[in-house]
């Protein structure tokens, strides 16, 4: 590895215990603001900028008394929730194991998983007023796999919201594009006053992400869906 150049860009050899693409990933790391950023201010991942980035536009944060994170390892988002609404309840969910985070209740199981969302209202202890997903499934390597893999997440994160966000409340989710995300924006926009599309700074401008800003919740309950005999 080598520091310095006229702008202090750092390059990195490849080792041969590395792959040509981990180079590339770990020369993007090591050059990346955000992530200087996040180290120098104690966040675990440069996503937290993202959830800051699209609070500064939307302001859902303020106000927001119990919030759920959908997908919230390494706890970037929840940090930043933490730190910003230090009075309100906060529960996360992941399939992998998360680093304690003062003030907020972590579960580590699938979110797919039918126990999922009872146990998400019963960790926070009554109706969520602002639902947040981060959710993005391990890709594959091809990208509409990848696309339709991550729009079922959020899918699942929407119909949540449906049942169970307090009337008024936002619902925050990332999509990728190309991945049927006009379907979804035509649900939103039936249940929620504003759906607005944005792709803050720090989501880096070559991935497909997008994230979509719900507010204003109808109020409308999706019909139950009856279990099969
Ligand atoms: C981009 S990361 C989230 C980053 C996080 N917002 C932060 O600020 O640190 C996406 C996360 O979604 C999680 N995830 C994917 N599928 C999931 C599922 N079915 N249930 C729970 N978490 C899931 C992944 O394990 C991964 O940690």
């Amino acid at each position: 590895m080598s520091r310095g150049g006229a702008r202090g860009h750092t390059r990195v050899k490849t080792a041969r215990s590395r792959t040509a693409q981990s180079t590339r990933w770990l020369e993007r790391q090591l050059n990346d603001p955000y992530v200087k950023r996040a180290k120098a201010e104690g966040y675990r991942s440069r996503a937290a900028y993202k959830l800051t980035e699209l609070d500064e536009k939307f302001g859902f944060l303020r106000g927001s008394k119990r919030i759920i994170d959908l997908g919230l390892a390494p706890g970037g988002w929840t940090q930043v929730v933490r730190k910003r609404l230090p009075g309100a309840s906060v529960v996360g969910i992941d399939l992998l194991p998360v680093d304690p985070i003062e003030g907020a209740t972590i579960l580590q199981m699938d979110f797919m998983d039918d126990a999922a969302p009872a146990r998400l209202i019963e960790e926070l202890g009554g109706a969520p007023d602002l639902i947040l997903s981060d959710m993005a499934a391990n890709t594959v390597g091809h990208p509409q796999t990848d696309a339709l893999r991550t729009m079922g997440l959020v899918e699942a994160a929407l119909d949540f919201a449906l049942r169970v966000l307090e009337p008024g409340g936002t619902f925050v989710g990332k999509v990728f594009a190309g991945g049927a995300d006009s379907s979804l924006v035509a649900e939103m926009k039936r249940n929620f006053t504003t759906v607005k599309h944005a792709k803050p700074p720090a989501s880096r401008k070559g991935s497909v992400e997008w994230f979509v800003v719900a507010q204003g919740f109808k109020g409308v309950r999706p019909p139950e869906v009856e279990p099969e005999s």
